[in-house]
């Protein structure tokens, strides 16, 4: 079956190295999503960045630029994060799936980004474990429906966890069942890494309230904050 782990770096010094990992990244074929696109579009930011942002999968620009979040949701994100008082020095971007799936429009150039299925986002989890293994953050911020099933199974819902701060499971069982069952049982004290999750920013794009739709983006990053001060 479809999956990254063959590409990942062997040794363990390869696997602690960022750069190690996106140049292994680059020539990864683990599911037939790399065939379409243009290039592997690993995370991008701070190494020593205490806030990993995920998102889905990059879209045609970041497709195009080999950055995530360089688009039109980027600009979402970015304008939303130094509202909610983030600093872009302690942020980490990057995506559930690092290849751009999309379809043709008919008889047109336009790409039509397509939601990566349970498959690809299993294939390509190892990576998004590898940066999390090695970023170590303090806080994940899980953006979106996509990026919460890739880390917590089918069962996630966005809406019922949204803004609110909750433990990050194990990295073991990110990705199952478990982590699901986990966060929904969750109290929000005691120690450790936290997760918040909340919206796309591409959701606030399509909205008919955009405003409303954005400023509860902004409240969830203000919760993600908090865990920093
Ligand atoms: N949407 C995402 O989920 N990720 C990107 O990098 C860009 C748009
Ligand atoms: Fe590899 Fe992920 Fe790209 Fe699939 S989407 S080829 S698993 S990097």
């Amino acid at each position: 079956s479809p999956d990254a782990e063959p590409f990942l770096p062997e040794t363990p010094e390869a696997r602690s190295d960022l750069d190690a990992l996106r140049e292994a990244a680059a020539g990864c074929r683990g599911c037939h999503l790399y065939e379409d696109a243009t290039q592997t579009v690993f995370g991008d930011g701070s190494p020593g960045g205490r806030v990993v942002f995920v998102g889905e999968q990059p879209g045609d620009q970041e497709d195009r630029k080999g950055l995530p979040f360089v688009g039109p949701a980027g600009r979402v994100l970015d304008r939303a994060l130094e509202e909610a008082g983030i600093e872009r020095g302690d942020v980490y971007v990057t995506n559930a799936v690092k290849h751009f799936k999309f379809k043709r429009q008919e008889g047109g150039k336009r790409r039509i980004h397509e939601p990566p299925n349970a498959a690809e986002m299993r294939a390509c989890r190892p990576w998004l474990l590898a940066e999390l293994r090695l970023l170590d953050p303090d806080v994940v911020v899980v953006l979106g429906a996509t990026a919460g099933k890739a880390l917590f199974g089918s069962s996630f819902r966005v809406t019922k966890q949204r803004g609110r701060l909750l433990p990050l499971p194990d990295l073991e069982r990110i990705g199952t069942p478990a982590a699901g069952r986990e966060i929904a049982d969750a109290s929000p004290e005691g120690a450790g890494a936290r997760i918040v999750a909340t919206i796309h920013p591409s959701a606030v794009l399509r909205a008919e309230d955009r405003d409303a739709m954005y400023e509860g983006l902004v409240d969830d990053l203000k919760v993600a904050a908090s865990a920093l001060a």
